[in-house]
């Protein structure tokens, strides 16, 4: 089923861009061409996407006489380093890619975020493209700006904030995406729900399955309503002093579960939708949240095939993952808590005894997601 392509503006000044969502956007030489400055560009993709959407994305750039040289890494969380994103610099260096060289990332976040930090680092900036195949990728990863590659000792700790000149989320991608990776992205979907739109929750809550069965219309709706969310929130606080701070709800958690169990082990989503439960859970013990919002909270994850309880790392270890937090000011955590479905806060409130309850009471699995 064909979709209307839909435009949202990311309004960043003489950084702005357009986010273009729809089935078969990637094959539509009209909308990338404008913005490639050369007849050559650099692709950087990885093993599983390139056999998928790399000869369409190809063929697409050739009718605008662009010969586009791929870059094929290896896929996973796990290699998300400097180590891969030297292989990106080696082939930049390698094929005399110019500062006016366009760098086109295709695939989910690990690609997008590493192909953007390439972008930002190569020759002090070159133009970058996101063109994001997750769901994840669509609602989040690709709109902002943050790019970055892991740390042994912490999450996406070294990067930069490097705005792409556009992104085009096709929705046709999603067909192959294994319904493990679908899951995954709905935690980010729901994520915008509870911190800012609570219409969309409540639209979220009867939809879902529609979600799920992959409908077309229903991806179109929740990919376009989650990229105006985030483009809403950028443009407001771009490298995040204040309100963009809250699209980080459960990522605190749910990044010292992906860093604790080592990258790769859960996908991000996974790890941020049990964060959340560990962050609803605090807000619910703190009083700012009753019974009746943690149990929707925690009734739409279930819906959603994600997990709701973290790995039992340990309080203490939490915390020591935790003081890796891009949050932490002076020495202190800071957290985003809820006050309410579609209300986040930044809050420092909470003692270490508070937080360390709540983990405890919500991270029990001992096994594998
Ligand atoms: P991912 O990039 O690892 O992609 C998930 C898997 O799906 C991979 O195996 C990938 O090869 C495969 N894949 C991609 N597109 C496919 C398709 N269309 N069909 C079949 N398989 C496909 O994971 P993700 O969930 O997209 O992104 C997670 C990453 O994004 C994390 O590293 C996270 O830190 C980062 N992230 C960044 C931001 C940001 O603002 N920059 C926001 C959220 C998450
Ligand atoms: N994913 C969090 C942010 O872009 O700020």
């Amino acid at each position: 089923m064909q979709t209307v392509t839909q435009t949202l503006d990311v309004a960043l000044g003489e950084r702005s861009y357009l986010i273009h969502i729809g089935t078969g956007v990637l094959s539509k030489p009209e909308l990338i061409l404008p913005y490639i400055a050369q007849k050559k560009a650099v692709v950087v993709t990885n093993t599983t996407v390139a056999p998928l959407y790399l000869e369409s994305l190809l063929s697409t750039l050739e009718k605008g006489g662009i010969e586009a040289l791929p870059v094929v890494l290896p896929d996973g969380e796990q290699y998300k380093t400097w180590e891969t994103l030297n292989l990106i610099f080696d082939a930049l260096l390698g094929a005399r890619c110019e500062r006016n060289t366009t760098l086109i990332a295709l695939g989910g976040g690990v690609i997008g975020d590493m192909g953007g930090f390439a972008a930002a680092c190569y020759q002090r900036g070159m133009p970058f493209i996101q063109v994001p195949t997750t769901l994840l990728s669509q609602v989040d990863s690709s709109v902002g700006g943050k790019t970055a590659i892991n740390h042994p000792m912490g999450k996406n700790m070294i990067g930069a904030f490097y705005q792409p000149r556009l992104v085009l989320a096709d929705l046709s991608t999603l067909d192959t995406l294994p319904d493990r990776e679908l899951k995954a992205g709905l935690a980010e979907v729901i994520k915008y729900g509870l911190i800012r739109d609570p219409d969309f929750f409540v639209w979220l809550e009867g939809n879902l399955e529609q979600l799920l069965l992959r409908d077309k219309a229903a991806l179109a709706y929740a990919v376009h309503r989650s990229c105006a969310n985030k483009a809403e929130v950028v443009a407001a606080d771009e490298r995040e002093s204040g309100e963009r701070a809250l699209l980080n709800l459960g990522h605190t958690f749910g990044h010292a579960i992906e860093t604790g169990l080592g990258y790769g082990e859960w996908l991000h989503g996974e790890a941020v939708a049990a964060g959340t439960l560990i962050a609803a859970e605090l807000s619910c013990q703190m009083g700012w949240i009753g019974n009746d919002a943690l149990d929707r909270i925690e009734k739409i994850f279930v819906r959603a095939g994600l997990p709701v309880v973290g790995p039992a790392l340990g309080g203490a270890r939490y915390l020591e993952l935790m003081s890796h937090d891009k949050k932490v000011q002076d020495g202190k955590l800071r957290l985003v808590l809820l006050r309410g479905i579609g209300e986040a806060v930044l809050s420092d409130v909470a003692s270490a005894e508070q937080i360390v309850g709540a983990i405890e009471a919500r991270c029990t699995q001992t096994g594998k997601v």
